[in-house]
């Protein structure tokens, strides 16, 4: 499977991806890095990997954002991708870009959804009092943070966290749910039904332990 990966900022999550593809048993391969920042630390990551990088900066862009999610759209196209992959893509997309990339559109969130949607979600869940955390894998629809669970890890908020130290807890597992949900959806073992309930198909018991690291503070 050929994956476009969108990102705005360092790319610890794309770093992940990219270091799973290098597995010779893994069924998928980036095409396309995009960024609508030029200066993404995650560009440098993809460029050292050999990978193509490409940004469009969408200030001032003409046309507003359906005509630069077009522009984004054609590239992908011409990439040849096949799954779209939002890894820190702090950028809302358009109606016509989840259309477009219908089930075929993936994010990461790093909250359990349908908890915390939205930005500033760390201090959101310690303001909240709640005492496990998490990170969400979905498919993209318009509203967002809102479309089908694909996968989730949890980890405990602990004692003297502050927001920094919970979002890096959450990250270490976000690394490695994610290369996990694109194998199976590569391996075609994800299905979505008319209420938006994902069953991923003969997954191994050990892919489940892999993503659900038992509630260790990782
Ligand atoms: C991650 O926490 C992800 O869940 C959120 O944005 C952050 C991106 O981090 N959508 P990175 O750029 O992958 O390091």
């Amino acid at each position: 499977m050929k994956l476009a990966v969108l990102i705005s900022g360092g790319g610890s999550n794309l770093q992940a991806i990219i270091d799973a593809c290098n597995a010779s048993d893994y069924p998928a391969e980036i095409v396309l890095v995009f960024s609508n920042q030029t200066q993404a630390g995650g560009l440098e990551r993809a460029r050292r990997a050999g990978i193509r990088a490409e940004a469009i900066p969408h200030k001032g862009y003409p046309g507003g954002r359906e005509a630069y999610d077009d522009a984004v759209s054609t590239l992908i196209a011409e990439s040849g991708a096949d799954l779209v992959v939002l890894a820190g893509y702090l950028r809302l997309v358009s109606e016509s870009f989840t259309a477009r990339w219908k089930d075929k559109l993936i994010n990461i969130h790093p909250s359990l959804l349908p908890s915390f949607k939205g930005l500033h979600v760390h201090q959101a869940a310690l303001d909240a009092g709640v005492k496990f955390a998490g990170c969400t894998v979905h498919y993209v629809v318009p509203e967002v943070d809102s479309g089908p669970i694909i996968a989730q890890a949890v980890v405990p908020v602990l004692p003297g966290d502050d927001a920094g130290k919970l979002a890096q807890r959450i990250l270490r597992q976000e690394h490695r749910i994610y290369p996990q949900v694109i194998r199976w959806i590569a391996e075609g073992r994800v299905s979505v039904d008319a209420r938006g309930i994902v069953t991923v198909a003969d997954a191994p018991q050990a892919d489940f332990a892999e993503i659900n690291p038992a509630l260790e503070p990782g």
